[in-house]
């Protein structure tokens, strides 16, 4: 089975090519940097530019499933400029990829898409636990650009391409994501929960993170599903937990609300929100995480030096 993956050379797309090369799959993937076009060995890359709608079709020969994982990221200032470039980022490259496969008529197998999404879709709510029928509204930039980065996901359907979306929730990684701006002061002995500390953090380990991609494409899933740990916690309790896993104190008081709304503005809602996300969907598809709780997925993230 051949798949071609957008995003292969982020964090997520990293771990899914090695855990997808072990397994067997072929791989074809897209970058928007030439020179990280050789460096995955045993994949094969080609150029894209969604901004100037250029990419090579030759990256569709033989492609049974399209893993969409491109996007700029999120933790950059959230200034008008990179506001713009976190929506175009996705919007564009999915709309490249839908327009070049409807151009290619019959000349392509594309049997499905996976695309990744995220947990930022939900409505921030300190008290409830949201699903996938949760509804959604775009009362945030967040909640806007990940709305409309379904819509467009959803195009597909139109080409009879099965469409499944995940909605990622907080990557543990040794290797990025949010434990990397994280790490030192909680290696210090200085981490502290975010505001009040009560909001839901819904983590999900990276193994799991992948191991979900895998089996979306494998078993042909379609729709929504999100992609969280079973067993979400309080953002105290997550800081808790890391500490205890780089094995260092945790006494400091939660950083008040309004400095954070002070110091970054409205990507303040990136710490301060709180989503209780339910993983029930992908259990009663079968799906057995490796780390379903924080304390062993922390201390497996720290063994690997964050
Ligand atoms: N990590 C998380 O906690 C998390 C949580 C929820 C959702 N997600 C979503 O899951 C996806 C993968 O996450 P990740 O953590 O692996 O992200 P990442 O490490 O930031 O990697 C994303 C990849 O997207 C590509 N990219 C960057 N800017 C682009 C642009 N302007 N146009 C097209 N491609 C661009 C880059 O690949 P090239 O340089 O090779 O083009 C980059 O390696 C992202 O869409 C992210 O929003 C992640």
């Amino acid at each position: 089975m051949k798949l071609l993956i957008t995003g292969a050379t982020g964090l997520v797309g990293r771990a899914l090519v090695h855990k997808a090369l072990s397994e067997g799959f072929k791989i074809h993937f897209l970058t928007t940097n030439k020179n990280k076009a050789t460096h995955i060995n045993g994949a094969k890359g080609f150029y894209w530019n969604p901004s100037q709608s250029e990419i090579d079709n030759a990256c569709f020969e033989g492609v049974d499933t399209i893993i969409h994982l491109a996007g700029a990221s999120i933790s950059k200032l959230w200034t008008s400029k990179n506001k713009k470039q976190i929506r175009s980022s996705r919007i564009d490259s999915t709309r490249l990829l839908l327009s070049s496969i409807e151009q290619l008529k019959t000349l392509h197998q594309v049997k499905q898409i996976v695309a990744a999404s995220a947990i930022g879709i939900y409505p921030p709510d300190f008290d409830n636990t949201v699903d996938e029928n949760t509804p959604v509204h775009p009362n945030s930039f967040m909640e806007d650009v990940v709305i409309s980065w379904e819509r467009e996901v959803d195009q597909f359907k139109s080409l009879d391409i099965k469409v499944a979306k995940l909605r990622i929730g907080l990557v543990l990684s040794a290797q990025g994501g949010v434990l990397g701006p994280l790490r030192i002061p909680t290696a210090l002995g200085l981490g502290a929960a975010f505001g009040n500390g009560k909001q839901g953090q819904s983590w999900i380990h990276i193994k799991d993170v992948v191991g979900l991609f895998i089996a979306a494409t494998s078993a042909e899933w379609e729709g929504a599903f999100n992609a969280v740990a079973p067993h979400p916690v309080s953002q105290t309790k997550f800081i808790k937990a890391l500490s205890k896993a780089l094995k260092r104190p945790y006494f400091l008081p939660p950083i008040p609300k309004f400095l954070i709304r002070f110091t970054v503005g409205e990507m303040s809602s990136l710490v301060l929100d709180s989503h209780w996300v339910s993983a029930d969907k992908v259990l009663k598809n079968g799906f057995v995480f490796s780390f379903p709780n924080i304390e062993e997925a922390m201390e497996e993230v720290a063994k690997h030096k964050i």
